[in-house]
């Protein structure tokens, strides 16, 4: 039966991962998969998350109960109120359906699968979007097109490309866009260049479909990194939103986020509601409940918000001082190239222009674990590799 199945290849994320789990060398570095490391290379548990999780587990009052189709109550609401703001007045008015979802990726196949039954269209992604993007909307069975984002001679972003290649959409298009810290350029559009991106879609009737996975590590702060989602909400957009809170949280493997869908009236928002809880049955029933409970926690209780922004400030703190020190050492040790974009891009990774045979070199010959796209994430660097990171990165640009 399963004899004609050929073996497909690794995913391009998880399998670099892999790959440097089973590398023996005691310089090997980890730059693959965004996930964040302390300076000791280790893995990190937000402290606030490690004493609630552990409140939520011994709380008698609890149990394993089905969470509703759509997800914990609390956790919607709070979900809410941190990508469209406290006083949102589209959460007054009830326009905002969401739903958890099983973090980020959850969010998107969910979101995707909703278009491609209820609102279905083409979908125009940027050039070059996280790989996982691409999967998840084919398999959705969509079409997608790519519009222009990076261009690699700025190293910055291709904003008057991705408005001229907009402006050719068919009509009720999707577009993706990443809200902070796009993955994997580490560029965004300015306040500036999201009014334009803002103007085709309304003359396009472009239906904007956000990704937010970074929220926090753009700018450094949680408001202002929603920018773009909050000011398409003030324009009166209609919209999707993913949001995860597996970086800004930590909360990896728990798989917590949320779906937004932004209707124009309270009564298309409860069609809209029915209409996406059977896909959420369909694809996984219900969703987990204690990373849920964790972060409706810190969503909802102030003293606990304080202490969650307090620590992700020193989480995105560190990745800020590694595009320094790394700047610093390729400068001091005069390698070849402007590498002025470390510290102007911002996120969790470094687009930094490596050609994919410079980067398998620096796996094969130096243990440097990178997308061979060049994306570097930064929160693998730290104060003791990073010079050796800065000279290997020497020795395959001079190669
Ligand atoms: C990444 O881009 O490395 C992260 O978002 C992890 C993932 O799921 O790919």
């Amino acid at each position: 039966i399963f004899y004609h199945i050929v073996q497909a290849p690794p995913d391009p994320i998880f399998g670099i991962a892999n790959a440097y789990k089973a590398d023996t060398s005691n310089t090997k570095i980890d730059l693959g998969v965004g996930a964040y490391r302390t300076d000791e290379e280790k893995p990190y548990v937000f402290e606030i998350i490690k004493k609630l999780e552990k409140e939520i587990v011994n709380d008698p009052t609890l149990n394993k109960e089905y969470l509703p189709i759509e997800g914990l109550a609390d956790f919607n609401k709070g979900c809410q109120k941190l990508m469209f703001g406290q006083n949102s007045p589209l959460i007054a008015s009830g326009q905002i359906v969401t739903a958890q979802c099983l973090g980020g990726t959850g969010a998107l196949r969910v979101g995707f699968e909703f278009v491609k039954r209820h609102i279905p269209g083409d979908v125009y992604v940027s050039k070059p979007t996280w790989s996982n993007h691409n999967q998840v909307i084919e398999r959705a069975g969509l079409n997608q097109f790519e519009y222009p984002y990076y261009e690699p001679k700025t190293k910055g972003f291709n904003c008057a490309g991705t408005i001229e290649c907009l402006s050719q959409a068919r009509m009720g298009s999707i577009v993706l866009l990443h809200v902070c810290a796009h993955n994997p350029t580490g560029v965004d559009p300015t306040e500036a260049e999201w009014l334009q991106i803002a103007d085709v879609c309304k003359r396009r009737r472009l239906v904007p479909f956000f990704d937010c996975a970074y929220q926090g590590f753009a700018s450094g702060c949680i408001e202002k990194d929603v920018y773009a989602v909050r000011k398409f909400a003030e324009l009166g957009f209609q919209m999707i939103v993913a949001q995860s809170f597996s970086k800004n949280m930590g909360l990896y493997n728990e798989r917590v986020g949320a779906v937004h869908i932004v209707t124009s009236n309270k009564d298309i928002s409860a069609r809209v509601l029915s209409n996406l809880k059977i896909v959420i049955r369909t694809i996984c029933s219900n969703p987990p409940a204690i990373g849920a409970r964790v972060a409706a926690k810190i969503l909802t209780d102030e003293k606990y918000f304080n202490a969650w922004v307090e620590e992700l400030k020193t989480v995105t703190g560190r990745i800020i001082k590694m595009r320094t020190l790394l700047k610093q050492e390729l400068d001091n040790l005069k390698v070849p190239g402007n590498w002025d974009h470390i510290t102007k891009q911002t996120g969790f990774f470094t687009f930094t222009g490596l050609t994919p045979e410079q980067c398998d070199l620096l796996t094969k010959q130096y243990h440097v674990y990178l997308l061979r796209s060049g994306r570097m994430s930064m929160a693998g660097i730290t104060s003791k590799n990073v010079r050796y990171l800065a000279e290997s990165i020497k020795a395959v640009v001079q190669n």
